[in-house]
């Protein structure tokens, strides 16, 4: 049996990557991919929504031409399978790339299931298609999938097509005249984003009384207000019991209710892949349906690693690509860990939310002492002359002991762009005085976070 100093198992952000620095490094890795390499963000997630998603905001701009003194005559329309074609050529661009970034790198791609078979001397047997190589180390990386739950009708209305998730629903080349989304998450709300600006009359069912989850709640509410705008009816606080051919069955304060769809979109989380993947085989560890990692990536057995959506930490890609890191580094006998608490997240939707840190809520759960300030996005002369809904904002969350910024909450366009700049102030734990001398290229829209530092 051939052996490798690495078997990479998962072709996803957090596989390719782990490969990619792997073979630069030097050592002699192989990554398995059993379905397409790029993993679910490029396939069937980050990529695509976003490719969506950008189609959406150039017609809402067409739309809303005249709002800049731009005359278009008629109504602008989207042609999806147009959207579709083109999301399949920049996904084919894009896992191009990364093909040939591994074989840069010297990486063996094997386009096959892998399976961990068991302990051999040297290492671990890995089975990929129909070859078996020693593994000297592994790195997991086989992501999630998204959780179905055993909703009445929910398994038959999959199987019919009815149901969608993200994958079906990111190959959709018609647009559905009424969209019911189960889950006012992430995805939720990018495709309720995208299905309303495109003309489909959308429909959220949510389980709790807020949207977008762990999202700061003064921004989640102009969110919600800003998608309300654009025509999407939320349902909150109300929890989903059975779907049907035509439409979502769901309970609001214990009565029953039902709304009718042509296509129900089923966005209530994912979960860890953690079958057929052999896991058994050497006993690693497993909570609550994901594998169980220190700050190292390492799991419970020897010289096996586990990284991205497959631990459950946190189901991000940038998460993935640095857990990623942070394995080969400790293959490398580097000293590395990995740190959750400054991982930024953006939701594309539009506009736009970025969030890094603590929300107020989480850092007085945790005892902190801290004080608040928000500030109406229209501080940033280029977002007042750049947009016409003037309703975003920008929330600083300020530790008072250490006198730095623990937490930043954007809602109004580029915030998941600039969100880095705060992330790095947060990380590197930037006196609040040193913040102020920083600066900021005028006019910017992230200029609103040195406007906000000289608010507190
Ligand atoms: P995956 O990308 O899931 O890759 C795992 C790979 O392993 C898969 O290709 C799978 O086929 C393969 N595999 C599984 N088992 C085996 C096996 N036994 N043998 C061989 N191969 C196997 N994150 C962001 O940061 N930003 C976004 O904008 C964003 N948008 C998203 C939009 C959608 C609709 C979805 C669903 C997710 C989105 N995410 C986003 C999340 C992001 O896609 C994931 O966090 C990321 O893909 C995780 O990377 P991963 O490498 O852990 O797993
Ligand atoms: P999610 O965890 O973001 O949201 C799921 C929502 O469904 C929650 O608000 C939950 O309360 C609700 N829910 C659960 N059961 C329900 C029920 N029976 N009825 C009604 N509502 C119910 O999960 P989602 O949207 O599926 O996304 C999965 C993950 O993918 C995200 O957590 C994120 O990690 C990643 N992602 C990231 C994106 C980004 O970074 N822009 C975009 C899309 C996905």
């Amino acid at each position: 049996m051939e052996i490798y100093d690495l078997v990479v198992i998962g072709g996803g952000p957090g596989g390719y990557l782990a490969a990619e620095r792997a073979g630069h490094a030097g050592l002699k890795t192989m990554v398995i991919e059993k379905r397409e390499f790029g993993g679910v963000c490029l396939n069937e997630g980050c990529v695509p929504s976003k490719t969506f998603l950008n189609s959406a905001k150039v017609l809402d701009y067409a739309n809303h031409a005249s709002n800049y003194g731009v005359k278009v005559s008629g109504i602008a329309t989207v042609d999806q399978k147009f959207v579709v074609e083109r999301k399949n050529g920049v996904v084919k661009m894009l896992v191009s790339g990364i093909k040939a970034q591994l074989k840069r790198n010297k990486v063996t791609m094997v386009n096959a299931l892998g399976e961990i078979q068991g302990r051999v001397e040297g290492g671990y047997a890995v089975k990929a298609g129909d070859q078996t190589v020693v593994a000297k180390r592994l790195i997991i990386a086989t992501g999630s999938m998204p959780v179905v739950p055993p909703i009445q009708g929910l398994k038959e209305n999959i199987e019919k097509g009815v149901v969608l998730t993200n994958r079906e629903i990111l190959d959709l080349t018609e647009i559905p005249n009424k969209l019911v989304v189960i889950g006012g998450g992430v995805i939720g709300l990018e495709m309720a984003s995208y299905f309303s600006s495109v003309g489909s009359e959308v429909t959220v069912v949510e389980m709790l009384d807020k949207i977008a989850g762990p999202t700061e709640k003064e921004v989640s509410k102009i969110l919600q207000k800003s998608l309300e705008a654009k025509g999407v009816k939320f349902n909150l606080g109300c929890k989903v019991t059975a779907v049907e051919g035509d439409g979502v069955v769901f309970e609001r304060e214990g009565k029953t209710e039902k709304v009718s769809a042509d296509k129900i979109l089923l966005s209530i989380g994912r979960r860890a892949v953690t079958q057929g993947v052999g896991l058994e085989n050497i006993g690693v560890n497993l909570e609550r349906g994901a594998i169980v990692t220190d700050d190292r990536m390492r799991t419970n057995v020897a010289n096996v690693y586990a990284v991205g959506d497959v631990n459950g930490k946190i189901m991000l890609a940038h998460t993935a690509y640095r857990e990623a890191e942070v394995a080969i580094n400790n293959i490398l006998g580097k000293n590395d860990v990995m740190r959750y608490n400054v991982i930024p997240s953006v939701i594309y939707t539009n506009p736009e939310v970025g969030s890094v840190g603590e929300t107020e809520e989480s850092a007085k759960a945790k005892g902190l002492d801290v004080k608040c300030v928000s500030i109406p996005m229209t501080y940033s002369g280029r977002y007042v002359a750049e947009n016409t809904a003037l309703d975003g904002v920008c929330k600083l969350v300020i530790n008072n002991k250490t006198n730095t910024l623990i937490g930043a909450h954007v809602i109004g366009s580029y915030a998941g762009e600039f969100i880095v700049t705060v992330s790095a102030m947060v990380d590197l734990e930037v006196d609040i005085e040193n913040i102020k001398k920083l600066v900021f290229p005028h006019p910017t829209v992230c200029e609103i976070v040195r406007e906000a530092i000289f608010q507190i």
